[in-house]
């Protein structure tokens, strides 16, 4: 595995594996849960480590026991959640206590590596209320690291005003379809590491272009336009239902792409 350090010295793995889908009736993200987490066993089988949940999937508690029966040490894992942004989860700090502790429960874990705001909290009030209890959940050791997603660059330097502790992350989506570099070339210019969701997305065309890129290296569309995000420093979380492919995901770390290539992949 390839590991980058966030702004608080902490490593991170370079690749994990999305869950939102797992668990669930026809691999519908709003489906019935039935348990079912054998993708999620794959994963860890072949050696994914990052593994990205949210109190919103409505799966923590199968990720939970599934990391737990996987035999694998839990000081392996790197377990990521993340807190819905409404009233039900962030009223008050009293909420926002019971809201951790719960996803400690569900994943049947002593610690959380990583605790993400979901989506942005417009009230200024609660968002700070929010992150003063993730900063006592920090202090407590019970979450490593603590950051956000889908927060604009005014959102994140509005959270700036009052953090202590400035958040490592911000996960959003970034792909071939939506690069959003310039959120990107922020974040990398304040220490903050971005994470990519729905980091596969691609036209047809796209696909084409990316096929015939990964050729000369023996890879696929899929890992090449997933290594072009590793390669300048951006975490992926992709998702799949395929053991092949959660297989190809993984190895899309063990090639570099050449300069040139880079910057094909940047103009598509
Ligand atoms: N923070 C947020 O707001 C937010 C929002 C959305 C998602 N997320 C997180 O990000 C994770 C990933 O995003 P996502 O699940 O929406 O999208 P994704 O990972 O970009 O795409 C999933 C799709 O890509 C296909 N795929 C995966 N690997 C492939 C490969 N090597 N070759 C060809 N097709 C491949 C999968 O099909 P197969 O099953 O057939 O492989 C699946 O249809 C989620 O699971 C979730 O944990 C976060």
């Amino acid at each position: 595995m390839e590991y980058v350090s966030l702004n608080n010295g902490i490593q991170i793995p370079s690749l994990g594996t999305g869950t939102n889908t797992y668990g669930k009736e026809n691999n519908d993200y709003n489906g019935e849960l039935n348990g079912d987490f054998a993708l999620l066993e794959s994963a860890i089988k072949m050696g994914y480590r990052l593994i990205d949940t949210a109190i919103s999937y409505r799966n923590e508690a199968g990720v939970g026991k599934t990391i737990k029966e996987s035999g694998v040490d839990r000081q392996e894992f790197y377990i990521t959640t993340k807190i819905p942004p409404s009233k039900e989860y962030t009223k008050d700090k009293e909420t926002v206590r019971e809201t951790l502790n719960q996803s400690l429960i569900n994943l049947q874990t002593d610690y959380i590596d990583l605790y993400l705001v979901h989506k942005p909290i417009e009230e200024e009030e609660r968002l700070k209320v929010t992150w003063e209890v993730l900063e006592e959940f920090v202090s407590q050791g019970k979450i490593k690291t603590i950051g956000v997603s889908n927060f604009s660059n005014e959102q994140l330097e509005q959270l700036n005003k009052f953090a202590t502790i400035k958040p490592a992350i911000n996960q959003i989506k970034s792909n071939p379809t939506e690069w959003n570099n310039q959120w990107i070339s922020y974040m990398h210019d304040h220490n903050i590491r971005p994470q990519a969701w729905g980091p596969m997305k691609t036209t047809d065309g796209q696909r084409r272009i990316l096929s015939d890129i990964g050729k000369p290296y023996d890879k696929t569309w899929g890992q090449v336009i997933l290594r072009y995000q590793t390669q300048r420093g951006i975490v992926v979380i992709p998702k799949s239902h395929n053991p092949e492919n959660q297989q190809d995901n993984l190895e899309s770390l063990n090639f570099t792409l050449s300069d040139e290539d880079m910057k094909i992949i940047s103009q598509l």
